[in-house]
């Protein structure tokens, strides 16, 4: 349709038609056999079948069928026929499930984020979607938080580098493509900073640290051109997100330049009475369509008040109208109007979901995800030892995050599964050892369907059977790690080491048989101190997807050489929290061999985290020169190289990571003490030496500056090239 179009479309809706457009409710209160997701608190809504006819949008379903029937009886009843947007939670992955989005960081290549975002599209579209809620954008420093499982840790750089590639994987060049999808960047804003980590509480901040680190995540989904942005439950500013004016009208459509259909998150409007901040659904209606939010998701606040509040003259019905208008020019861009069922087809389905080449991908992407933490020589393992995997992900399908509520565990390759094609079956035994979770934790707070809760004597005889087969096992492969349960939404946590009960049996194996190596399940940073004191050897595998059985096999006999890095600090202990690299320096930092008393530190702790940023081991060795700079002064519109080479000093061809981090050594306003600027993969064979290159220009040192502007300050900069973001040796530059 031409704008023009729109408009006359506008002009002819009635009233209740165009507030019809602004609601979303979940797409099973259309049929019966609507499969049910309800990703939030359901409140019970009562609807009329009218409100039902004029509905502008659904969430939670999925099913080229059920779609295409749904939109074909809904149209008919629809006084324009205007279409309804489908929109799903597909966060990495439809059906086949790509690693969680923290784990895809880890991979520091946002290409296999894209690519593996094409192919969510392309299976979400068969199904009927037009939606994708995902991105994630927020920032999150705090891994007590379980929805850090969705983000991209803890870097606004690296974030932003993934956030972009998931649009543009989402959306291409034009959505109304087949196989592309909209995206929509999630949680505006700062949701990621919830004080104490816990889901939903309050977030506050300063306005510099919003700025210069929680924002840029948005800002970089926006600038590929995010179809639509989700707003936060959390207050910024003391205010609710929904109903910020500030944060939304001048921020996110002002400075951000937005101009797409803003959705709340789940109930979000409703719940700002909740806050204290909207006295009732009326005032919250108000004030959420003065900030411009589009959409109220699955709560009737705007269907019960906007009309009167227009009728009554509190609102002009222009407010009403540009929020309709977003919306029907969403559509519009996803050619809904011209064909409404968009990519919906059965055989389409068939033909794509966990189709090999999409399983070759997940694949890929999971094994360059997987961090090396730790190994004292006994990986790569070797297939013709005697070998025991004990532990309860050796042969478990539960891997793929709780936010991959399209995909089915089912279709995942567990580790058995996967090394049974490669493990000699007369040397290697599998077996579980202890359950996931500890008993009497767990089947309440995690909402299982299923008791997962085995007997105490069941847990004893596990327990004897894996101390005898790790006892007669030349080496130990341990899969332990939480249940996925345990992170993502509603899944905070005080305690961030793995359950007690798999802490049990890893010590009690160790001490027959200390030739261990742990396989790490998890969806957040966690407290390893005891794990890394206990075992030889830790490969992070977070929750790696549909294919993390067969990626793990692939790693852990070598067949592929780790090259994951850390996208956040894991830290000593849950008391370290937050912990960050690029933190400031503070006025009395403390630093080795400091004997000064006043110092910032703690008194039983180390202030380093126990795996800081940008960490992980190979099966090979690097060696990283110290960085050479071409110039020792940069002009404003000039450029210099900093460049390093790197060797492969080991036996086996392996793959880097150089991080190019910088310091502004003093600023109008105090300057991290380094940040990532960028990153490239080096593959190099045995004994290869490559010199690498990195560009710097005054683009690159742009800040927040303390009269308020954005921009560059002359002055002295360092510069590093490592391959975390622990490296010593750094050369300096001045900026003119
Ligand atoms: C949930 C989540 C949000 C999700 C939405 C729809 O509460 O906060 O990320 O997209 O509801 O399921």
């Amino acid at each position: 349709m031409e704008k023009q179009q729109l408009e006359a479309l506008l002009k002819e809706m009635s009233l209740e038609e165009k507030v019809g457009q602004l609601f979303q409710i979940i797409g099973y209160y259309y049929v019966e056999e609507g499969k049910k997701f309800i990703t939030g608190p359901d409140s019970g809504l009562n609807l009329s079948d009218e409100n039902g006819a004029l509905t502008g949008s659904v969430l939670g379903l999925q099913g080229a069928e059920l779609s295409k029937k749904i939109q074909k009886e809904y149209m008919e009843h629809q006084p324009h026929h205007i279409p309804l947007l489908f929109m799903m939670d597909v966060i990495h992955g439809m059906k086949t499930i790509f690693p969680a989005p923290l784990a895809q960081a880890a991979t520091f290549e946002p290409e296999l984020t894209k690519e593996g975002s094409e192919i969510a599209a392309k299976e979400a579209t068969a199904a009927g979607l037009h939606v994708a809620f995902s991105p994630m954008a927020d920032l999150v420093r705090d891994p007590r938080w379980g929805r850090v499982v969705e983000s991209f840790g803890e870097d606004p750089y690296l974030s932003s580098c993934f956030v972009k590639a998931q649009v543009e994987g989402f959306q291409g060049s034009d959505m109304k493509a087949p196989g592309k999808i909209c995206a929509c960047v999630k949680h505006f804003a700062g949701y990621g900073g919830a004080e104490a980590g816990r889901d939903y509480n309050t977030v506050s901040m300063d306005s510099h640290t919003f700025q210069e680190f929680y924002l840029k995540g948005y800002q970089a989904g926006i600038d590929a051109g995010a179809g639509m942005v989700m707003t936060s439950f959390n207050t910024i500013d003391g205010i609710p997100a929904s109903t910020n004016h500030h944060l939304m009208r001048d921020i996110l459509r002002g400075e951000l330049g937005f101009d797409g259909v803003l959705i709340s998150d789940f109930a979000a409007i409703k719940e700002t009475i909740a806050h204290g901040y909207s006295e009732n659904g009326e005032k919250a209606a108000e004030n959420a369509l003065r900030a411009g939010v589009d959409i109220d998701m699955m709560t009737t606040t705007y269907l019960d008040h906007v009309a009167d509040l227009i009728q009554k003259g509190v609102l002009k019905e222009e407010l009403l109208d540009e929020s309709v208008m977003r919306i029907l020019e969403l559509k519009n861009r996803l050619g809904l109007f011209e064909n409404p069922y968009k990519d919906a087809d059965e055989e389409k389905e068939k033909e794509l979901f966990l189709c090999q080449e999409h399983r070759k991908t997940a694949r890929k992407a999971a094994v360059r995800s997987f961090v090396l933490l730790k190994n004292d020589g006994i990986l790569p393992v070797d297939t013709e030892k005697k070998i025991a995997f004990i532990g309860p992900y050796t042969d478990r399908k539960e891997m793929l995050s709780s936010w991959a509520i399209t995909g089915d565990a089912k279709d995942s390759v567990t580790i058995r599964e996967a090394a049974e094609e490669v493990f000699a079956s007369d040397r290697t035994v599998y077996l579980q050892g202890c359950p996931v979770l500890t008993p009497g934790f767990g089947t309440a707070q995690l909402r299982l369907e299923v008791e997962e809760e085995p007997s105490e004597e069941e847990c004893r005889q596990m327990k004897e059977k894996a101390l005898k087969a790790a006892a007669e096992a030349d080496l130990v492969i341990m899969p332990l790690g939480e249940h996925f349960k345990e992170s993502g939404e509603a899944a905070s946590k005080a305690n961030i080491e793995i359950p007690e009960i798999q802490l049990e049996l890893l010590e009690e194996v160790v001490r027959v048989n200390p030739n261990v190596a742990v396989v790490l399940f998890n969806g957040r940073p966690l407290d390893l101190r005891k794990v890394s004191r206990l075992a030889k050897a830790i490969l992070e595998v977070w929750l790696p997807g549909t294919e993390g059985g067969h990626a793990i096999i692939d790693v852990l006999t070598g067949k592929i050489n780790p090259s994951g890095k850390l996208p956040m600090s894991f830290p000593y202990c849950v008391g370290q929290v937050p912990v960050y690299y690029n933190a400031y320096s503070t006025g009395r930092s403390d630093f080795k061999g400091c004997t000064d008393h006043f110092r910032s530190r703690y008194l039983d702790i180390p202030n380093e985290p126990l795996y800081p940023f940008g960490y992980g081991l190979s099966y090979t060795e690097f060696e990283i020169s110290a960085p050479e700079l071409t110039e020792d002064t940069l002009s404003a519109d000039g450029s210099l190289e900093a460049s390093v080479t790197v060797t492969n000093k080991g036996t086996r061809q392996g793959t880097e990571t150089l991080q190019l981090y910088i310091q502004d050594v003093f600023a109008s306003v105090v300057r991290p003490v380094k940040e990532l600027k960028g990153f490239r993969k080096v593959t190099l064979e045995p004994g290869e030496s490559r010199r690498e290159t990195f560009r710097i220009d005054e683009t690159m040192l742009r800040f927040l500056r303390g009269d308020g502007t954005v921009g560059s300050e002359p002055g002295t900069f360092r510069v590093w090239i490592g391959n975390s973001s622990v490296g010593k040796e750094f050369e300096e530059f001045t900026l003119l």
